[in-house]
């Protein structure tokens, strides 16, 4: 097990991993869709070895360790000491006698040393912060069995993803927003399909198969408008993009920001909340 370090852009084992730990039942809910079609591409079989990477609390992990059974095996790594020790709560829970063995690491998964054990490396958007992702991801394929296969869901860019663009946008005028680079380690890092598939051929991997997913973000609820929509806008400032843009600010400022992300999210209300649109890769390779 190697050290976990502090990532550059996202402090994972500061704020933002206890931020993420905070929330996770919300934030499962809202992933939810998008774990489900990443199972249905990686499709692992009954007994398989599967590899989380960047498992957080584990909800892939689980996932991933029903549908191998138990003649499997599945194991979540993650750098952030609060979310590790989330997923390891939640295992101590978790009673069904149908999962795969479940064992979860605190590693980089740039730096971990792996033996070619694996029949799928999967990931639910937990591959976007590497620093020097070729050299990341070629450390990954030492892990997958030469028939084994990569699978994993990551955000397109932030201007298709309505989830952050709305309220982004809405307070450009009040905060400082810098435009992200697209490049730099962080959630929206791989929206360049070309770039993505560039640094898997670098990285030694072949039949790349990158195809576009979207799907509905549940990001508020409430038994009336406007609870849902109060609702949507709390957890906006908990976690993600909007958080951070508005640390720091007067509190006159935030009011405002606040408002104007409730107007903008006032357009995605549907009788059953507050749904705002999500745009992802789902992203498969083999091994060279
Ligand atoms: C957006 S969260 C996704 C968590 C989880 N997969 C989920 O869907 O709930 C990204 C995760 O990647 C992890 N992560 C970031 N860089 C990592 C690295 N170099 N090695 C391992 N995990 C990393 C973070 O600690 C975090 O848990």
């Amino acid at each position: 097990m190697s050290g976990a370090a502090v990532s550059p852009s996202l402090d994972w084992n500061g704020d933002n991993g206890r931020r993420w730990v905070e929330n996770q039942d919300r934030l499962d809910r809202m992933l939810a869709a998008y774990g489900e079609a990443l199972a249905r591409v990686a499709a692992p079989a009954v007994g398989d070895h599967v590899l989380d990477v960047g498992c957080g609390a584990g909800a892939t992990t689980f996932d991933m360790a029903a549908r191998v059974g138990s003649s499997g095996r599945v194991v979540g790594l993650d750098i952030s000491a609060p979310l590790i020790g989330r997923a390891l709560d939640l295992a101590a829970e978790r009673t069904a006698k149908t999962d795969g063995a479940v064992e979860f690491r605190l590693a980089d998964a740039a730096l971990a040393e792996f033996a070619p054990d694996f029949d799928r490396i999967v990931s639910r958007f937990g591959v976007m912060f590497f620093d020097d992702p070729v050299a990341a991801f070629a450390n990954l394929r030492r892990a997958l069995k030469p028939d084994g296969r990569l699978v994993f869901v990551c955000w397109r860019g932030a201007a298709e993803n309505d989830w952050t663009r709305l309220p982004m946008s809405a307070i450009r005028h009040l905060a400082s927003v810098p435009p992200p680079d697209p490049e730099a380690p962080g959630p929206f890092s791989f929206g360049d399909r070309e770039r993505v598939r560039r640094i898997l051929e670098r990285a030694g991997y072949a039949d790349i198969d990158i195809r576009p997913f979207d799907s509905p973000v549940p990001f508020g609820a409430g038994d009336t408008a406007d609870a849902a929509l109060d609702d949507a806008v709390d957890h906006a400032i908990r976690v993600g993009p909007l958080e951070r843009a508005l640390r720091g600010v007067s509190e006159t400022v935030r009011a405002q920001a606040l408002a104007a992300v409730r107007l903008a999210f006032a357009g995605k209300l549907r009788p059953d909340g507050v749904w705002i649109d999500g745009a992802a890769w789902i992203v498969s390779a083999r091994p060279a």
